[in-house]
């Protein structure tokens, strides 16, 4: 057997008009990454040797916006319909590929399904992946003759009240042979309702050469659907995150509503993670086994260890937690924050490339920047490490056992040695030994029997 490459074509040319929007259409964003980019990333999952992006509109955005991305960028000046569009792939196209027609508004089909559509194709030049619809309006319905072979597509607006009634229809992703795809494309014409070169004729063109077109159906209803507006744009987001939910709660994480919560990048979990409502995960992000999370926290690129607690409303960025650590609630951790086991952050402490040791705990209303804590310190409340002096950022060096006293500001650069004690209210500007108690504050003078002074005229 001869091994085909895969050379995907993504139609993206439309304009997308009823987006209402300046951003061509497939840049909308499902999961915070533009639809096409769904799409390129599924054909790079079956090892798509090419992959050809048909645009039309906004080509400079969409080359600046996918510009990580290794695409063949083929203009379609006009948009003369879909058979038109893919023709203009044609030079890229080479006759024993196996070319995948994919579209930049239709994000959500799984590989599965499109691994099933060429394998499909295997046993034939063509094979179209189509979808049986409750309310088939609008779309190409598929022919098939008495013998269930399919025989040609008719669009909606070309087809006799007798073939509205099929429910069957093109989903318009389809895997043909690369040569014969060439001979039918280059036999086209535009003698229809609407004056387009259809890619559907080419159905019937193989069914006259008696080629037997194989077909196969996706899972889900939503892994075909496409945006044209917004509304159908929040139904495509919604689909997203229903998957996403799913695929979280089958590798072992309770959420508490599965609609309430957001994945825009990827997610690991361990067992027995509990996720609370309203928590949107950004990025690369791992959770491990037995790790709670509380309502309404963003939790972006951030690596968080078993057993680990996250309290409610809390902001983590760039972010390791270690085991059985506590965050929240109401906290933020910056890039660059490492919590080693145990440790423990509180409300309103703001943490930014910064090492807390095992068991080291800043519990209340506290800044570290640039600052490494030793095990078992404690932060008091109110603790500012500052950091910038107004140009350049400056390390906090803390050492094990230490105790800083609450509202303190600790100068950068500074150090504070092991069981070192910072009395209350200090401003440290200068290195503090191991052991000792620095108190670096007005004194205390009290005055007995003091006078406050009177308003003039007053008795
Ligand atoms: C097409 C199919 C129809 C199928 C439906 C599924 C044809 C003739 N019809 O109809 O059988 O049921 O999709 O949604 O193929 N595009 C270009 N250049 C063009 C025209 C279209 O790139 O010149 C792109 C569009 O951006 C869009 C896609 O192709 O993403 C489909 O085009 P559209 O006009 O929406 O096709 P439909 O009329 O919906
Ligand atoms: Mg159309």
């Amino acid at each position: 057997m001869t091994t085909t490459a895969i050379n995907a074509v993504i139609l993206a040319a439309g304009k997308g008009t009823r987006m209402r929007s300046a951003l061509p259409k497939v840049l909308h964003p499902v999961a915070q990454k533009p639809m096409v980019a769904h799409v390129i990333e599924s054909a790079q999952a079956l090892g798509a040797e090419r992959i050809n992006l048909v645009y039309g509109h906004g080509g400079e955005q969409l080359q600046t916006r996918l510009s990580d991305y290794a695409v063949d960028w083929v203009e379609q000046a006009e948009q003369l319909g879909t058979g038109h569009a893919v023709q203009q792939a044609i030079p890229q196209i080479n006759d024993q590929d196996t070319v995948l027609i994919l579209y930049g508004d239709v994000p959500l089909t799984r590989i599965e399904t499109l691994q099933a559509l060429l394998a499909a194709k295997a046993d034939s030049p063509f094979a179209l992946l189509t979808v049986t619809l409750p309310d088939p309006t609008g779309y190409g319905r598929i022919v098939r003759d008495s013998h269930g072979n399919i025989t040609g597509i008719v669009e909606h607006k070309d087809a006799t009240p007798e073939q509205h009634k099929i429910a069957e229809v093109n989903t318009g992703i389809m895997a043909v042979n690369g040569e014969a795809l060439k001979r039918w494309l280059s036999q086209l014409d535009s003698n229809n309702a609407q004056g387009e070169f259809y890619l559907t004729d080419i159905v019937a063109m193989a069914a006259a050469e008696g080629v037997a077109i194989a077909s196969s159906q996706p899972a889900q209803i939503s892994e075909v659907e496409g945006a044209n507006n917004r509304v159908q744009l929040a139904g495509l987001e919604r689909a997203y995150q229903q998957r996403q939910a799913e695929a979280l709660m089958m590798a072992g994480a309770t959420l508490l509503d599965p609609a309430r919560i957001d994945v825009r990048g990827n997610v690991t979990v361990g067992s027995d993670v509990v996720i609370d409502v309203n928590v949107v995960f950004e990025g690369q992000v791992t959770i491990e086994d037995g790790v709670v999370i509380e309502p309404n926290c963003i939790i972006r690129d951030s690596h968080i260890a078993a057993g680990a607690h996250i309290k409610a409303n809390s902001v983590l960025e760039g972010a390791k937690v270690g085991p059985a650590a506590q965050v929240g609630p109401f906290a933020r951790l910056r890039p660059g924050t490492e919590l080693a086991t145990g440790a423990a952050v509180g409300n309103f402490v703001e943490i930014k490339k910064s090492y807390l040791g095992k068991g080291a705990k800043a519990g209340h209303l506290t800044y570290l920047g640039d600052t490494h804590v030793g095990a078992e310190t404690n932060i008091g409340a109110g603790t500012i490490t500052c950091n910038y002096d107004g140009v350049n950022k400056h390390k906090t060096e803390i050492g094990s056992g230490a105790f800083i006293g609450s509202n303190s500001s600790l100068v950068a650069p500074v150090q504070i040695g092991d069981h070192a004690t910072i009395g209350a209210g200090s401003v440290i500007t200068s290195k503090v030994a191991a052991n000792e108690l620095a108190v670096a504050r007005g004194k205390q003078r009290n005055i007995a029997g003091w006078k406050r002074p009177v308003k003039k005229g007053d008795k």
